[in-house]
């Protein structure tokens, strides 16, 4: 019941009786709705799950505002971004919004579920942040990009699990394993999609990721696999506006080296791995939110 979730991020944005606000809000066009979906699917739709999936799907929006504006990135969700609409400021404080109410609502649902999904707002601020400072350098460390998408993505889609398990009364570790590992391999899928997909089926800007100096799994296993002279030349397109050129260059060598293969392929089990734990708890149910989170183009 996706739309009992999406009337309940209705009524929590009018709760702030604030025009502006609801009038940004409502400029927003909404997303895959993903996580609610994974709530749902784990605890079903009694009042405290929709409104964890609510504010789930608030925090996630707010998260996004904020990426943008780090990102310099001026389309989401096929439309232009709020910081491309609005500048920055506006972008912030509406995720500042955002974030808040989110929170005050996490009160009224339990003190558990509040501390889970708070705390993994602090791990996705720590991830975004590292993200940045990582950016300034070509880094080359896969153990360090595993941590940082982590952080960044994977925190909150584990603690939606989590949070929805502990709603549903069902054991809450099985079900963070679960969602840390659809989690992780959305990231890594998304930064594929960065390499593969083209801006318009994305609907957000595609070789963006290079550009803003994030070395993603593919880059990282291109490096690897690249001749001295090769590497020096990647280096030296790290976070510079590239070139059709430099573009093709990027792609012709990724596809020399099967390089897009070897990082789907890693996503796909951290799916199987889910699928399987899933399975061996009664709950195929869930495979196929894990399969969504893989099988896409956007
Ligand atoms: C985008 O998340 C940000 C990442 C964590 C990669 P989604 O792809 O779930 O975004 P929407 O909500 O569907 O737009
Ligand atoms: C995920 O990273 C963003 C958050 C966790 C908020 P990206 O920067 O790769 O997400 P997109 O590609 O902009 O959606
Ligand atoms: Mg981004
Ligand atoms: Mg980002
Ligand atoms: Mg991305």
């Amino acid at each position: 019941m996706l739309s009992a979730v999406e009337r309940k991020i209705e009524q929590f944005v009018a709760d702030l009786n604030d025009k502006e606000v609801t009038a940004l809000y409502a400029k927003l066009p909404q997303g895959k709705r993903l996580r609610a979906k994974l709530i749902l699917k784990i605890a079903g739709n009694t009042l405290p799950v929709v409104k964890t999936a609510a504010v789930v799907e608030m925090i996630h929006a707010a998260s996004l505002l904020h990426d943008d504006v780090i990102d310099d990135a001026f389309t989401r969700r096929s439309k232009p971004s709020l910081n491309a609409l609005y500048g920055n400021k506006t972008a912030i404080m509406l995720g500042d919004i955002l974030y808040s109410k989110g929170f005050f609502e996490l009160n009224n649902i339990s003190a558990e579920v509040s501390r889970m999904v708070s705390n993994a707002v602090t791990q996705l601020s720590l991830g975004e942040l590292k993200d940045v400072s990582l950016s300034k350098s070509f880094n080359l460390d896969k153990e360090i990009y595993l941590e940082m998408i982590y952080q960044k993505t994977a925190s909150l889609i584990e603690a939606s699990a989590g949070a929805a398990a502990i709603l549903a009364g069902k054991p809450k570790e099985v079900y963070m394993t679960y969602g840390r590992n659809l989690g992780l391999a959305f990231q890594m899928i998304d930064d594929l999609l960065d390499i593969t997909s083209d801006a318009k089926t994305l609907g957000k800007p595609a070789l963006h990721d290079f550009v803003e100096g994030k070395t993603t799994l593919p880059y990282i296993y291109l490096y690897e696999v690249l001749s001295k002279e090769e590497q020096e030349k990647l280096s030296i397109l790290h976070a510079k506006v590239l070139t059709k050129e430099e573009q093709s260059w990027i792609l012709l060598k990724m596809q020399e080296h099967q390089i897009i293969e070897r990082s789907y392929f890693e996503a796909k089990e951290l799916i199987e791995e889910a699928i399987e734990l899933m399975d061996s708890h009664g709950e195929e149910a869930l495979s196929g939110i894990a399969k969504e989170m893989i099988e896409r183009d956007f």
